[in-house]
């Protein structure tokens, strides 16, 4: 008996199966891993950091924040949606450009991703890395003084020293100017914002149960 077109039958259903699954599945969910353009937006998207923040980014490096903080919203829990942390889940092109991508693992403190959006204020993040105790009472999250220089001030007070309460104020006659690796930190921490939309990446269930209340008030 002739069995060639079994065999060859059975070759081409396991090949294409194989394609299928291993190959066109994960193209597809991955979304082909293209950049989306957005002119509004500056362009390519997702944006890599850039100049000030770019410099910030290897501080954060440097500095092991990835020890206690991640970049990844995750949508499955709702947990991290309630925190406010992001509107959407993180998928693998928002990192696309990222070289490395500092996603972390561990949680010690609130995911990064969209920090910039809900904090961009550049003297926040300054009192708070000076003192996250200044900011955020009972904070677990090290002190980083290092990354200040404390002077006596000659002549008139430089504008850029950190505006210190009572409580924290250093000695008569002295201030606490920011280093530029503190202010690079900064850029960083404000450049941190999601603020695209990816088709693959799943949304939570609340907006997707607005969109559709708003798609229908629409349609009526
Ligand atoms: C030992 C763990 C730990 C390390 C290391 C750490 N953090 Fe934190 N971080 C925390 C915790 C806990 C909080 C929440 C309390 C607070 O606001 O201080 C936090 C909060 C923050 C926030 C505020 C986030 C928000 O949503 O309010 C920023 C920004 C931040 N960290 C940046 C950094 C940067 C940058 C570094 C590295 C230089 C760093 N952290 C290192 C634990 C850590």
């Amino acid at each position: 008996m002739n069995r060639g077109p079994f065999i060859f039958l059975g070759v081409f259903i396991i090949l294409s199966l194989t394609w299928a699954l291993v190959i066109n599945k994960p193209i597809q969910e991955s979304g082909h891993l293209s950049p989306i353009f957005d002119a509004e937006q500056g362009g390519r998207l997702p944006m890599n950091a850039k100049g000030g923040a770019a410099q910030g980014k290897l501080v954060y490096q440097e500095f092991g924040c990835i020890a206690c903080h991640t970049q990844q919203v995750r949508v499955s829990s709702g947990f991290d949606l309630q925190r406010g942390w992001g509107e959407r889940q993180s998928v693998a092109r928002d990192y696309i450009d990222q070289t490395p991508a500092l996603i972390g693992n561990t949680r010690l403190g609130p995911d990064l991703s969209n920090v910039g959006q809900r904090r961009s204020d550049r003297e926040w993040h300054l009192l708070h890395f000076y003192n996250p105790q200044i900011t955020s009472k009972g904070s677990n999250m090290p002190s980083m003084p290092f990354l200040f220089e404390t002077r006596e001030i000659v002549g008139e007070p430089t504008n850029r020293a950190l505006k210190l309460s009572a409580e924290y104020a250093v000695a008569d006659g002295y201030e606490v100017i920011p280093s530029r690796k503190a202010e690079a930190l900064v850029a960083y921490m404000k450049s941190l914002k999601v603020t695209y939309d990816l088709k693959e990446a799943p949304k939570s269930k609340d907006v997707m149960l607005e969109e559709l209340t708003a798609a229908l008030e629409n349609a009526k």
